[in-house]
């Protein structure tokens, strides 16, 4: 029978937690032990007596991990922590594979097999686990509410007998999954909104919500879709092109919510100081690209910035500023990942090694990194 840890999370602000008491009864309900590090759901509103009466059993850190066999983070654990655990002991988080590799090659050494869940692939049958997607639709919503707020103004249109207040307008850069949630937050607070991106399926999606779609025409190679959906970088010509389509719509709006990223690289650099230059005397920008490289020249994490009088934001981890609905969908990732693959007879966790998202997410195994991204 499988003994599943949570731990609580060491990172600075980070207020998320990797299960909540729904998902430890759904554990205990597959037929697993739960134990809960004490403290660990304080930053989601989450108290140790209501993980207690969902059936885990709450303690220190080392009486949690003893004799674990499944330790579910947020973002991962320091190998100092592990060290008491069992050879083969699964340990679940986002574990920044690619920034992080020497803390996965220590989980290597510390016989640890890591599975790191960002890179639960975007396929049909793994998209109630997929992680990235949960966190990335908070965080397009967050973004909206955070700008709303620095803004300090009116969203929709209002006609009084005073007079009209004219609507905000709001500009989205990037529309993945956060980017549309920033689309249908803004709308649902009244805004007029545009949006841009460079692959050529999301107009129709701007569109349905809504908003007006912004895009480079007639300039080669603009299909800006690669693999899995993903954008591709784009050729010069397109970059100058979209500078200049950008540059007279930017100085037109109140706010513009970034959400730009290319997987394996920086995130594009879309608005220069020169064009945050010409935009309106009290404007927001907020980047959720920020702790890849930010979109925004000038923009920085966690401290606001003021440039030619328009307000940059952005945040290192902004799903940890709705830490209580980020836990929700988190956890429930993770459960929907470890009922996936759960083996009712032995009452734990089997991997098979030609599972296409098991490959995705194993980092390490038997003392060796495995993964051929970090080969
Ligand atoms: P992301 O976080 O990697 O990027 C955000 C957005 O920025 C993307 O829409 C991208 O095209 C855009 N972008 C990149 N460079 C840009 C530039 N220079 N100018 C303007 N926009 C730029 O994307 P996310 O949200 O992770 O989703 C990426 C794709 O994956 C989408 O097509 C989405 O529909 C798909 N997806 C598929 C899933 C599934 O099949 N299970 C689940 C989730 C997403």
């Amino acid at each position: 029978m499988a003994r599943i840890a949570v731990l609580k999370e060491s990172a600075p602000a980070e207020g998320r937690v990797a299960a909540t008491p729904e998902t430890v009864k759904k554990l205990i309900a597959l037929g697993a032990t739960v134990a809960v590090e004490q403290g660990s759901g304080a930053g989601a509103k989450i108290t140790d007596e209501s993980f207690a009466a969902a059936g885990a059993q709450v303690g220190s850190a080392e009486a949690v991990l003893s004799g674990a066999d499944i330790v579910m983070t947020v973002q991962g654990a320091a190998v100092d922590r592990l060290q008491g655990v069992a050879s083969g002991t699964r340990l679940l988080g986002l574990l920044d594979p690619v920034s992080g590799r020497e803390r996965v090659a220590q989980y290597a050494v510390a016989g640890v097999e890591a599975l790191a869940m960002e890179w639960i692939p975007r396929i049909t049958r793994a998209q109630s686990m997929d992680v990235l997607s949960s966190q990335a639709n908070l965080s397009g919503y967050k973004a909206v509410i955070d700008s709303a707020a620095a803004y300090g103004r009116v969203f929709p249109l209002m006609m009084t007998a005073a007079g009209t207040v004219p609507a905000a307008r709001v500009f989205v850069m990037g529309v993945g999954v956060a980017g549309l949630q920033a689309i249908a937050t803004a709308r649902r607070l009244g805004a007029q909104v545009s949006a841009t991106d460079v692959r050529a399926a999301t107009r129709e999606q701007i569109e349905s919500l809504g908003a007006k779609a912004i895009f480079v025409e007639k300039v080669a190679g603009i299909a800006g879709e690669g693999a899995g959906g993903y954008a591709t970088e784009m050729s010069p010509e397109y970059q100058a092109a979209q500078a200049e389509l950008v540059s007279g719509h930017l100085a037109k709006q109140d706010i513009v919510i970034t959400t730009a990223l290319i997987p394996g690289r920086a995130a594009p650099r879309l608005i220069t100081d020169v064009q945050i230059a010409t935009m309106k005397f009290g404007s927001v920008i907020f980047d959720l690209a920020v702790a890849q490289g930010g979109n925004v020249e000038g923009s920085v994490a966690d401290s606001p910035v003021v440039r030619h009088g328009v307000t940059l934001i952005g945040y290192s981890n902004t799903p940890s500023r709705l830490a209580a609905e980020a836990s929700a969908l988190y956890a429930r990732n993770l459960y929907n990942f470890i009922a996936a693959y759960w083996n009712k007879e032995k009452r734990t966790l089997d991997l098979p090694d030609d599972d296409e998202i098991v490959l995705g997410v194993r980092l390490t195994r038997a003392g060796a990194v495995v993964h051929p991204r970090l080969a």
